[in-house]
């Protein structure tokens, strides 16, 4: 969402000033520590890990679950490419299901993905729409799955008054530039378990035991990866965090406003939204009967932002060339695929492919006038008259 300003310079300034580029240097909490406490308290959890990417934060949540070779994870078959590749990075294999109407993982499907391999669910609060958590939790608990959340693209969002991140038994969020708060490049991992929480954090940095007290740590340490936390990003988010509240109420505004203003038109439907008060409103959902009036009303709205989630490249399983090839790793021997007889085909999972030709998905902003608000409805309106 990119609202930044001299909060955060001066953040940086002292820093820099400090000379304490390093989160284990000196004695006193690091910016990223506190960062890590004020956003484990934000979320309600025990635990937050701030790490290099999201990617890193769902690799770190995996691992900290146990998850690795042999394994399964149900991943919806819209979401950014890292989810699945998250997965293959601790050796596991992901197992593709179809989205709902929500553009949310489809839990009817998920159930049908299930094996004896399945380990964890991977329900994806994709574009900061919550994911129907009910029925995923009672689909995890009926079946002895974990389940990680993907709140990449969901800063703050939340499910019947519970933030993402707390629902799950670990989940993972993104601050990088595209996100709703951000410090250029950057993730968290959360998790209310000890022993998740510890399995974590060795894998996010094994050589953290050299520069920092764990003696709490009681799990044996083992080769991690190098995601490290930098300072001159916690001092970022600190702030960043401090604006979170205010940039959600802004689009969640603007989503209800937005939805006021088309209530009448029938060109299409809203998209159903799971639960419309924790959706962190980044975006409003129209959904087409056809794909061809999608299409058409798209056409006719240029200049309004509005983007047919079909066409997102790298988000539509189809396009995820290295998992649909079942190249999991840099060399043969560590590829998780070696040993599964999991395969995609690029028709496997018709009904996401049909849902996300049809959705016209309009991204709202916390700081529009009025007058650009009239604009945006005006040039809507005459879309979905022009258009079906
Ligand atoms: C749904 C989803 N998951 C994971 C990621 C990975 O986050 P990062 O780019 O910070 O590694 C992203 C980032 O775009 C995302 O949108």
């Amino acid at each position: 969402m990119y609202q930044i300003g001299e909060e955060e310079i001066q953040a940086l300034r002292r820093v820099i000033e400090s000379g304490r580029l390093f989160r284990y240097q000196g004695d006193q909490p690091s910016e990223t520590d506190l960062f890590e406490r004020e956003w484990a308290a934000r979320i309600g959890v025990p635990h937050a890990v701030a790490v290099s990417s999201g990617t890193a934060g769902l690799s770190c949540a995996l691992a900290g679950l146990a998850i690795g070779p042999g394994d399964e994870v149900i991943v919806p078959a819209y979401t950014y490419i890292a989810t699945a590749l998250a997965v293959l990075a601790v050796g596991a294999v992901p197992v593709l299901a179809e989205v709902d109407a929500s553009l949310t993982l489809d839990p009817a499907d998920a159930a049908r993905k299930i094996t004896p391999r399945t380990k964890a669910l991977l329900p994806v609060h994709m574009c900061g729409l919550p994911c129907n958590m009910d029925a995923l939790t009672a689909l995890a608990r009926d079946n002895g799955l974990a389940i990680v959340e993907d709140a990449c693209q969901a800063d703050g969002g939340s499910y019947k008054g519970t933030r993402f991140g707390a629902i799950g038994d670990a989940a993972a969020f993104s601050f990088n530039y595209f996100k709703i708060i951000t410090c250029g490049e950057g993730g968290a991992f959360v998790t209310q378990h000890d022993d998740v929480y510890q399995r974590g954090l060795i894998y996010h940095d094994a050589g953290c035991p050299f520069f920092r007290d764990i003696s709490e740590v009681t799990v044996p340490l083992f080769a991690g990866m190098g995601n490290r936390f930098s300072e001159l990003l916690g001092a970022v988010l600190r702030v960043q965090a401090t604006r979170l509240d205010g940039i959600l109420a802004g689009l969640r505004a603007e989503k209800r406003r937005l939805r006021a203003a088309l209530a009448e038109e029938t060109a299409f439907t809203f998209s159903p939204v799971n639960d419309p008060d924790g959706d962190c409103g980044a975006h409003l959902g129209l959904l087409f009967a056809r794909e061809a009036d999608a299409r058409a009303f798209h056409a006719a709205a240029p200049g309004t932002g509005a983007w047919i989630p079909r066409d997102t490249g790298r988000h539509v399983y189809t396009n995820w060339e290295c998992v649909m090839e079942r190249r999991g790793a840099h060399v043969e021997t560590r590829n998780p695929y070696a040993a599964s007889e999991v395969t995609y085909t690029q028709d496997m999972y018709p009904a996401t492919l049909d849902v996300l030709a049809r959705t016209v998905f309009i991204p709202t902003t916390p700081a529009r006038g009025d007058a650009e608000f009239d604009a945006l409805v005006a040039a809507l309106q005459g879309a979905a008259r022009s258009a079906v």
